[in-house]
């Protein structure tokens, strides 16, 4: 038989889970911070408030384990049935050695191999290209994605263009082998270094190593050109939406719901208004979450399961720094 005739074997998401620290900020508490005022902050972004991990001690990790524990106790599986556990983040507990490997150890996944993958807000949807490409060509067969970020750990509370923003969470998904026909379908990613310099964290990396110049410019904080990265973001988050509707010859009727990265609400409602969906199918949490960069799709996807159903097509859209951006159309696979 050649390879050819081999069965196609498609990837689905079989289980979720989620975890937000109890902590949170308002934005009442950044009016105390920060100049900013809550109707602004609202208006512009749709946030009301953001969670955050004040214990000292914990890290990404903490996120990242607790979502993964809930999601096994959830799906009552074996953790010593996982082959490999990828930990999408960019606020890893350190550079050097990766998250994802403590998380595997301390979920007791003692058979899976692990890494991280850092994509910023699109590192859940990047990593869900690798996770369905390991379960379609067959090599493994139970996968743990988990996106986790600890947006807190890098933003300057004193900074109006990003401390609004951004909160700390984790979402996990399973990945396995559909058996009912239905899971992953296209993927639509793409990236672009030219807008490094719109979002980042300069320091800390070998291009510029911690030190007290770098300390007191603050460059160990994320920093961004909003206005900016907000175009791209508008345009090319629809576009790649756009994309892969027509690659797979979606109508805006065929889509159960979008499942978008949560930024900015703006940005959310003009990808929503180009592809002409429904409201109501536009997916958020946005407004309690802020912006947990890795976390976003699988907490979305952890909040709204019981609205899915199994065949239901689902569209999930991210964009980030990097510049990394895309959109993926999925079947959901389970009631
Ligand atoms: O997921 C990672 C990717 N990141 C993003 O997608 C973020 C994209 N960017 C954004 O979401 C928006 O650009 C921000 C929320 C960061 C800023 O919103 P904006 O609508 O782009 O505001 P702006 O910078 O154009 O400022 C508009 C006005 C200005 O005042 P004037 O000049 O019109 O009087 C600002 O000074 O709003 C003022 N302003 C604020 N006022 C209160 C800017 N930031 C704030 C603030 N609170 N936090």
């Amino acid at each position: 038989m050649t390879s050819n005739n081999k069965k196609h074997i498609k990837a689905s998401i079989t289980a979720v889970g989620g975890y937000l620290p109890e902590d949170s900020i308002s934005n009442k508490d950044l009016e105390a911070m920060v100049d900013t005022n809550d109707e602004w902050i609202r208006a512009r972004t749709g946030i009301k408030k953001r969670r955050v991990l004040k214990e000292k001690g914990k890290g990404t990790s903490y996120l990242a384990v607790n979502a993964a524990n809930n999601l096994i106790a959830r799906k009552k599986i074996d953790p010593t049935t996982i082959d490999l556990v990828i930990v999408a983040t960019i606020t890893p507990d350190f550079h050097c050695a990766s998250t994802a490997p403590s998380v595997a150890s301390a979920i007791n996944a003692i058979n899976a191999y692990a890494y991280d993958i850092s994509a910023a807000c699109s590192g859940f949807l990047f990593g869900m290209s690798s996770a369905s490409s390991f379960i379609e060509s067959g090599r493994y067969k139970k996968i743990l994605l988990i996106g986790a970020d600890m947006m807190s750990s890098i933003v300057d509370y004193t900074d109006r263009s990003t401390s609004i923003l951004f909160g700390d969470g984790a979402g996990a998904v399973l990945v396995e082998p559909s058996t009912n026909g239905y899971g992953w379908e296209d993927e639509y990613l793409r990236s672009d270094g030219i807008g490094a310099e719109w979002l980042k964290v300069k320091s800390g990396g070998s291009l510029f190593p911690v030190s007290s110049e770098t300390l007191n410019n603050k460059w160990h904080f994320i920093t961004q050109d909003g206005k900016t990265v907000f175009k791209y973001a508008v345009s090319e988050m629809a576009n790649a939406t756009e994309q892969i509707m027509i690659r797979n010859k979606l109508k805006s009727d065929d889509i159960k719901y979008l499942l978008p990265h949560q930024a900015n609400k703006r940005i959310i409602d003009a990808t929503a208004e180009k592809i002409n969906l429904d409201k109501k199918k536009v997916l958020m949490n946005i407004e309690q979450y802020g912006n947990t960069t890795a976390a976003t799709i699988p907490l979305l996807m952890y909040d709204y399961e019981d609205n899915f159903k199994e065949g239901d097509k689902l569209i999930i859209a991210a964009f980030g720094a990097g510049l990394t951006w895309g959109a993926a159309y999925l079947t959901w696979a389970y009631n």
